[in-house]
């Protein structure tokens, strides 16, 4: 009998000392908190602006994207090129295909875009109407693209870049070829308005936004896209918020930044940083090299930018930060520029750049 307590004895002391070195050990490899990823840490969705060709073939995009983001913006596949290259014929299938992507993967999707001078196939560059064709075929597009996406789309970029840069007018048929908007000409200064009553008759529950460029280097185009906007509103012309693209550069001024940011965000619309992304060589030089030095400065603006629309955009305007992309191997601004360039948090290999760091730092409160 006293054998066998002895021996339950040493077994209970064994599985307590077991229990002790376990705990022990836990305390000393704790079980590793979650790395911080851009989409957990900010207190808005965080989005990218995505390619389909990428999504289907390139598995790394799609591990980063799924790790940071939380929100896409199709980058080409549904503008009016693309959508309907041919009058009343339709092509969806790449839209769809970042659509059931971002379904799939619990994303929510930002329609871009409805209406813009640029992304436009020949037939409607040399179509030839009146102004009721016109209208018919503008919204016609509208209605039927909205409606196709109805129910998958948070929202839209229904108007993007009406405004000129030079003199805040809204563009017409405008000196310099391209920067003209065939909308304006042949439907008039209220196409906007109506643009946005068709796509919201289309699909009453989307956010509808006025998307633009340029709002924190032009005062002037600033102030214009504040009074559309604002007359939009008050017209109860169906308009939920403004982009601002932020396009922009390790020169760009802070104070513009801070002062777009502050007055689109008065107008009471959600506000969407919407096309981030921060340009290293804007002087073209093609013996640029991306010292560690031209890291930082990228890294301290992409946390400067985090920081201040948090501290400027009250929290129920927030519609969120998306770069245009997420790396720089697929970076918009290298072949537009015809220069060498590393504008987005991620490198061309998909790792994480200092740029990247700042912006997490400046997404934490
Ligand atoms: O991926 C296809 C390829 O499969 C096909 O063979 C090839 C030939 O047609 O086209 C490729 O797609 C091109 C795409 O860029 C990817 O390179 C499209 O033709 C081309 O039109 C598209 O250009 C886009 C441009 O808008 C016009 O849609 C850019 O990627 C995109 O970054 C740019 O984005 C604009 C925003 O919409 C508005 N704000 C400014 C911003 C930069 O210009």
């Amino acid at each position: 009998m006293v054998g066998t307590l002895r021996c339950y004895n040493c077994l209970v002391l064994f599985f307590c000392i077991l229990i002790i070195a376990e705990s022990c050990k836990k305390k000393s490899n704790p079980t590793p908190e979650p790395a911080a990823t851009l989409q957990s840490t900010a207190p808005f969705p965080m989005g990218a602006a995505v390619n389909s060709p990428n999504l289907k073939n390139k598995a790394v995009y799609v591990g980063v994207l799924l790790t940071e983001y939380n929100s896409v913006t199709p980058d080409y596949e549904m503008k009016l090129n693309w959508v309907e290259p041919q009058q009343g014929v339709f092509n969806y299938a790449d839209g769809d295909y970042i659509v059931n992507f971002a379904t799939q993967h619990h994303m929510r999707f930002h329609g871009h875009n409805l209406i813009w001078h640029q992304a436009l196939p020949d037939w409607v560059l040399n179509f030839q109407g009146d102004t009721s064709a016109w209208e018919n075929l503008f919204k016609t597009h509208i209605e039927s693209e909205a409606a196709h996406y109805k129910g998958e789309v948070a929202s839209w970029d229904v108007v993007n870049e009406a405004i000129r840069d030079d003199n805040g007018a809204l563009r017409n048929q405008d000196v310099n070829p391209g920067d003209g908007s065939i909308w304006r000409q042949h439907l008039g200064p209220d196409y906007i308005a109506r643009a946005f009553q068709y796509a919201h008759e289309a699909d009453p529950n989307a956010l509808l936004f006025y998307n633009d460029y340029g709002q924190e280097w032009n005062g002037v185009k600033l102030d214009s896209i504040i009074a559309l906007v604002t007359n939009l509103k008050n017209r109860g012309i169906p308009i939920s918020g403004v982009g601002m693209q932020m396009h922009i550069d390790i020169n760009t001024d802070p104070a513009g930044i801070t002062a777009g940011l502050q007055k689109l965000a008065a107008t009471g619309l959600k506000v969407h940083v919407s096309e981030l992304d921060i340009s290293v060589n804007p002087n073209n030089d093609p013996n640029i090299v991306f010292t560690t030095a031209l890291q930082l400065t990228q890294a301290s603006m992409y946390q400067f930018i985090a920081e201040t629309y948090r501290a400027t955009v009250p929290a129920a305007q927030q519609y969120g930060i998306t770069t245009w992309e997420f790396s720089d191997a697929d970076s918009w601004i290298p072949s537009f520029y015809n220069r060498i360039d590393w504008p987005l948090p991620f490198d061309a290999n998909y790792k994480k750049k200092p740029a990247y760091f700042g912006l997490l730092k400046g997404l934490k409160y």
